[in-house]
Order: C-alpha cells, then sequence, then structure tokens
C-alpha cells in the first residue's frame, strides 16, 4: 500500500534493468474523445476580434485584468483557445487528430467541464466541453453555486462568471502506461491548464486555478465515476458584471446516467496504484505559503556563485501567441547550432513570469526548483544550472555537455543531445508533503504542466523546436545531476533549433 506521494513517484520509476515491455491490447484502446449521447449540444461561436498580440505581450504589466462582462462568443473563444484540434493525419482507417496541447503519448487523458454562473446568452448550467465538434452539451440546468461553493475556496472576492474543471480520465493513459500514468493526468492537465490561463489573460479577465477542493464533492457535482474520472484542476474566472439570462433551479437532465460516460474503453482495466494515489493527494493542502524553496537543497555538491543572464534586447518571436497556438508540435529534428544569450535570456525571463493567475495562492516557486542543462548558448559553459526562482540567475551544479548522457536516461531518445538545452523540473517531495501534505505532488505535477506547454508556445513563436520527456530512468537521471536523495526529477523539456525552419 502506498503511504505517500514519493512512494507513489518511486514505485512508477523506470530502472533501465527492469523494463517489462508490455504490447498494447488494441481491441481496448481508450477513445480519447468524450461524447454525451442523448444530451442536445450547443455550438460554440466563431471568433471574430482575437487577441493578435505576442505571446510574451500577455504578460506584460500593462494588461491588468478587468472585471468585464461575459458573452457566449468570449467563452467560446476560451474554451477554443485552451483545447482545439489542429491538424488531422490518416491513420489505419481513420485519422488521427493532432491538438493544440501536448499530451503525454497522444493519449489527451483530459476532459474540460463548466458551470456558467453569468455568461451573456447562455443560460446558467453545468456543461462539458466536446473538442471533437467544438460544442457544449448541458448536463445540468440552473445555478449550482449551492453544490459548488462549500467544495472549492476561492480567494477572489468576485463573482465567479464561469468556473472550469479540468478531469482525467484514468485508463485513456493508464492503458499505456500503467501505473505511472497518474504522473501524465496531472502534467497532461497542467499543460491544458496553462492554455486556459493563456487565453484568459488575452482576454484581459480576472480568474484565480486552484488545485485544492473537496474531491468527492466537485465529481459528484460533474457527475463523473470517480473510479475511472477525476478533476484536477478548477479554473475560476470572476466578473462582477450581472448579465441577463440567468435562472436559478439546479436540475439534472431526465433519467441520463451521465456516470457512464466515464468509461472510454470497452474493457477497462484498473491500475490499483492509480486510484491510491489519488486518494492519498486527496486531502486538502496544508501548510501556509513559505519562502521560495532554496537551491542549496536541491543538489549534493557546493552551487556556484549566481549568474545574471543580460537583459534581452529584442524579442525573438516570429509569429503571435495564436499563431504559435494552432502551430505548437513536440518536434523532434534537432541541430547542434548555439543559440544566441538574446534569446536564452528572453526564454528564462518569459519563464520566470510563468504560471500567474489573479491570486498568488499558488506559485511554483513554492513547490518546484527549476534547472536547465545547457550545451549551445552563447556566453554560456555547458552544464548544468539551477535557475534562482525569484531572479532568473543561474547556479552552475555540473560542468561539461551533458545533454548526449541526459538523451540515454530518457530512455535512449538520442535525438535529444542535439537540443541546445533541456529545462528540468526537479521536487524534494519528502519536504513538499512535510510542508504541505501529499496534495503538494498535485502542485509540484500540475505547475510543472503549465511551465511545459509555456515552453512549448515559446519555442514555437520562436521558430524552435521542444518536446516535453516524461520518460526517463528515474534513479539515473538523480545520480547523474548530482540530486540529493530526496529530490525527484518530475519532467524534462528539450528545446533548440530545428534541421528544418517551419515559419
Ligand atoms: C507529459 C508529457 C510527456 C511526454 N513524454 C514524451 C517522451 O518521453 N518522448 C517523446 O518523444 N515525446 C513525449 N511527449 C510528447 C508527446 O508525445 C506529444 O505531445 C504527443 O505525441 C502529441 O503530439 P504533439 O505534441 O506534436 O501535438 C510528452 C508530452 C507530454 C505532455
Amino acid at each position: 500500500m502506498l503511504l505517500t506521494a514519493a512512494d507513489y513517484h518511486d514505485l512508477t520509476s523506470y530502472d533501465r534493468y527492469k523494463m517489462s515491455g508490455h504490447g498494447l491490447d488494441w481491441l481496448n484502446q481508450p477513445n480519447t474523445f468524450k461524447t454525451y449521447q442523448g444530451l442536445t449540444k450547443i455550438e460554440l461561436e466563431e471568433d471574430t476580434k482575437s487577441y493578435q498580440g505576442l505571446l510574451s505581450e500577455l504578460f506584460s504589466l500593462n494588461r491588468p485584468p478587468v472585471s468585464k462582462e461575459i458573452r457566449f462568443q468570449d467563452l467560446s473563444s476560451m474554451l477554443k483557445l485552451s483545447h482545439c484540434l489542429t491538424r488531422k493525419e490518416k491513420s489505419g482507417p481513420g485519422y488521427f487528430y493532432f491538438r493544440n496541447v501536448a499530451s503525454a503519448g497522444a493519449l489527451y487523458p483530459f476532459e474540460t467541464y463548466l458551470a456558467t454562473f453569468n455568461v451573456h446568452g447562455l443560460e446558467q448550467g453545468l456543461y462539458h466541453h466536446s473538442v471533437a465538434d467544438q460544442s457544449i452539451a448541458q448536463l445540468k440546468k440552473g445555478d449550482c453555486r449551492g453544490a459548488l461553493a462549500p467544495a472549492v475556496d476561492f480567494h477572489c472576492k468576485d463573482q465567479p462568471a464561469v468556473v472550469f474543471f479540468f478531469t482525467s480520465m484514468f485508463f485513456r493513459s493508464s492503458w499505456k502506461y500503467r501505473d505511472r500514468a497518474f504522473r501524465y493526468h496531472l502534467l497532461d492537465t497542467g499543460h491544458l491548464c496553462e492554455n486556459l490561463a493563456l487565453a484568459l489573460r488575452s482576454e484581459k479577465l480576472k480568474f484565480e486555478i486552484s488545485y485544492d477542493f473537496d474531491d468527492s464533492a466537485i465529481n459528484e457535482l460533474l457527475a463523473i465515476d470517480p473510479n475511472k474520472e477525476a478533476c484536477l484542476a478548477i479554473v475560476g474566472v470572476f466578473s462582477d458584471e450581472v448579465s441577463t439570462n440567468l435562472e436559478s433551479s439546479f436540475t439534472p437532465p431526465p433519467s441520463i446516467d451521465l456516470k457512464k460516460f466515464s468509461l472510454c474503453a470497452p474493457e477497462e482495466k484498473r491500475y490499483p496504484a492509480i486510484n491510491e494515489i489519488h486518494s492519498i493527494t486527496s486531502m486538502k493542502r496544508e501548510g501556509q505559503k513559505r519562502d521560495f524553496i532554496r537551491l542549496e537543497n536541491f543538489v549534493s555538491v557546493n552551487l556556484g556563485e549566481p549568474v545574471g543572464l543580460a537583459p534581452f534586447r529584442d524579442t525573438p518571436e516570429l509569429i503571435n501567441y495564436n499563431q504559435a497556438l494552432l502551430q505548437r508540435r513536440s518536434r523532434r529534428n534537432f541541430i547542434r547550432k548555439p543559440i544566441s544569450s538574446n534569446i536564452f535570456s528572453w526564454l528564462v525571463g518569459l519563464f520566470q513570469k510563468g504560471n500567474t493567475s489573479c491570486h498568488e495562492n499558488i506559485s511554483w516557486r513554492n513547490f518546484l526548483s527549476t534547472g536547465v542543462l545547457i550545451s549551445d548558448v552563447e556566453g554560456i559553459a555547458p552544464g548544468f544550472y539551477l535557475i534562482e526562482p525569484h531572479n532568473g540567475s543561474l547556479r552552475l551544479v555540473l560542468s561539461g555537455l551533458l545533454t548526449e548522457e541526459m538523451a540515454h536516461i530518457c530512455l535512449d531518445q538520442i535525438w535529444l543531445s542535439n537540443c541546445s538545452c533541456h529545462f528540468l523540473f526537479l521536487a524534494d517531495l519528502p519536504t513538499l508533503e512535510a510542508q504541505y501534505g501529499p496534495r503538494s505532488y498535485r502542485y509540484a505535477m500540475l505547475e510543472t504542466g503549465r511551465l511545459g506547454q509555456l515552453l512549448y508556445l515559446a519555442a514555437e513563436s520562436i521558430g524552435f523546436g521542444c518536446c516535453g520527456i516524461g520518460a526517463f530512468y528515474d534513479s539515473e537521471a538523480r545520480e547523474f545531476l548530482n540530486l540529493r536523495s530526496s529530490v525527484r526529477l518530475l519532467y524534462l523539456v528539450g528545446l533548440g533549433p530545428l534541421t528544418k525552419a517551419f515559419v
């Protein structure tokens, strides 16, 4: 039986000498699209005036959030920007659809639900977003504040106009990754969550992300089967503007068992470690916000003196946020070529500003340490550096060209050795659990996923490639990076120029 999140992470570690290959059960392949058959669909509206600025401008201080009326058209654009299909490719007898969100193994375990309270042109209710045809289906009718308010505690004191819920359907990823899949449920959901956060920034809306809520009450509200699907993140969008079309009674649709739609394959195999880790991390987060983590506590060697990066001169972005979002792909045709110090400073600067919402109740800087393996950046000697959370300066851990060895550690994905840099996400899980309780595991992984998606979009904006890596031999990574025994690698993102530019 698992006792801690660190136990789960260790149980699901990869070991080069203990990998038991397993075939995929193609007859039981999960459906990656959820459809509520029998419910009426409402098509989302076309976006006519989307934000045309750059990704980096979304973080500019002169774009403060405002409290404004949310129309159905605005809601439509939030949903599409957060999650849409971007391309289709022939695959067997059918098609494979790429999306604007990265997902481990392209299994897309996440689903989006929304409770609307104050959206002009849309009846109050609980809805499910169908990414396949960009529509929403009403699951329940009326104002669900009565059920929602005791289950999630937003710091923002304005009224929520709409609340988004991101769930994960366990079997979609465990079909391939078995017990390790809960890592990907969290990372993938973080990727999706960042897409929504950026969309809300582009609309200048006030929003707050919550990873802390009453799991059972929320899963019940969403009418999902908690053994198969669970909510992992909630995003409230706030507005004091009162719209028309308000209704009061909260009623389920007649005679449809909504929970049965949490099934995504004919015969779902259960992976008990996933239900266990979900349950262990169900307790609400404890403890108050502390100071940012201390880098010294992450590695077993002395850190170099902080090296500040020169502020970047010009933005290297070649395409705007919207284009980057639609073009985003995992790219692996990296080429060994130096990147300029200007580009590197820009990347680290953006990364430093990442993961915000209107309430700083969550800051990745309390949960994570980030590092970077640099192989080819002008003016910076190759090596492994930790990044100071408060100012982005670099602290040397290990010198040398390390990306090739890291590529071996990442299940011999050799193309990773050609990246200019590998961004690394680390957490001291036992310390986090001691400070904040087991739910901190979700915080660390979800926030990591958010930063991963931001890196993907940043890379795409400058014509670089990027690929998230969840597959690595965990202990080898810890030893190679000189991490302390309590510190775990959570995720790696490779990034750099490509053999063939795509913008
Ligand atoms: C959490 C996570 C882990 C991933 N791990 C790997 C990996 O180990 N190796 C790899 O080649 N791609 C990895 N990917 C990239 C996915 O394979 C990719 O997102 C998916 O195939 C969809 O393709 P796209 O990103 O081009 O849309 C990962 C992505 C995520 C979000």
